[in-house]
């Protein structure tokens, strides 16, 4: 990528597309365009091209396409349905796509084999970019660090976070660790027809991860178990998790009691060059959002 380069960041005010704009624009690799829904509510820094549109809006996204010669591309669906019209459109403007697919895909398996719903409508994705003209790179990262922002509420209030299957192993990822390998990719040479699986450097459970942000926090934090039914009725009354997903979501955390315990890459390193933070290293970066408020 040059100077007079292109991208197009779509998830622009997301977990991790902000970082990939921010990222980006740091990099002066060329014109950075960001796409959302809501450009007045976005703040996205000035230097960016933002653009209005829905990702199922094929007019307004072949108007965020027009000229790109790349696209970071975050699927906001829980299923595949606008993807071979999104990737089409794609195609016919750039010549490179990073995707931020997910870590529930199973290597080896056609779509509709996956066992996981994510899985499912991101294998979907990855499969029409692999038969598209594109050149392309797939990010399948492990639990978003940022999911513990789920408990933001419980612990400004109080030491203990309530949920279901606590003891839950997942390897929380930072987003800022996505967003470098994603702009690298986006910006090097040798990503090409690569697969990577992202995680973070540690494996903890999910009341691991709480006493974890109270030692990041300087308090002490506990996890404090529910029932599935109670922890059902607790997600369905947070306006940040669709009800949709709140099933998938307590199925997720079940399959993970009974999976084997996932393992760390050291993907993110042999990528970006640092070694992939650390969950103690996230609640630093995001300890305002924890804080009580006085
Ligand atoms: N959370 C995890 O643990 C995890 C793990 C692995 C993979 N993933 C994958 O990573 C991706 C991001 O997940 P996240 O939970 O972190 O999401 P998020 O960052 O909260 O992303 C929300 C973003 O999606 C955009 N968006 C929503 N609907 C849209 C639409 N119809 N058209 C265009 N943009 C739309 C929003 O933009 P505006 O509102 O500004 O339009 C916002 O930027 C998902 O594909 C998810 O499956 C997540």
């Amino acid at each position: 990528m040059n100077a007079n380069s292109k991208i197009l960041v779509t998830g622009a005010t997301g977990n991790v597309g902000r970082q990939v704009v921010s990222r980006l624009l740091t990099a002066h690799v060329g014109e950075v365009r960001a796409l959302t829904r809501t450009p007045d509510a976005a703040r996205l820094p000035q230097q960016a091209d933002v653009r209005q549109g829905d990702l199922a809006d094929s007019g307004a996204l072949e108007s965020a396409l027009e000229g790109v010669d790349a696209v970071f591309l975050m699927w906001p669906f829980h299923s595949a349905e606008p993807a071979a019209a999104v990737v089409d459109a794609v195609q016919r403007h750039a010549r490179r796509v990073v995707l931020l697919s997910s870590g529930a895909v199973q290597s080896g398996l056609p779509w509709d084999r996956q066992p996981h719903p994510v899985g499912r409508s991101h294998r979907a994705v990855e499969q029409l970019i692999e038969d598209s003209a594109l050149r392309w790179t797939h990010l399948r990262p492990s639990t978003f660090a940022a999911n513990a922002l789920w408990w933001a509420d419980q612990i400004r209030t109080g030491d203990a976070v309530r949920g279901a299957y606590g003891a839950a192993a997942m390897a929380p990822l930072h987003e800022a660790d996505i967003a470098a390998v994603a702009v690298r990719a986006l910006t090097d040479d040798g990503h090409d027809a690569a697969t990577y699986t992202l995680t973070g450097p540690d494996v903890l459970t999910q009341a691991e991860q709480v006493r974890v942000i109270g030692e990041a926090l300087g308090r002490p934090l506990r996890w404090q178990e529910l029932s599935r039914e109670a922890a059902r009725q607790l997600l369905l009354a947070d306006a940040a998790i669709p009800d949709s997903f709140v099933e998938v979501l307590l199925d997720g955390y079940a399959e993970m009691l009974d999976a084997p315990r996932p393992v760390t890459t050291g993907t993110v390193e042999e990528i970006t060059g640092a070694p992939a933070r650390t969950l103690h290293q996230w609640a630093l970066d995001h300890a305002d959002a924890f804080r009580r408020r006085r």
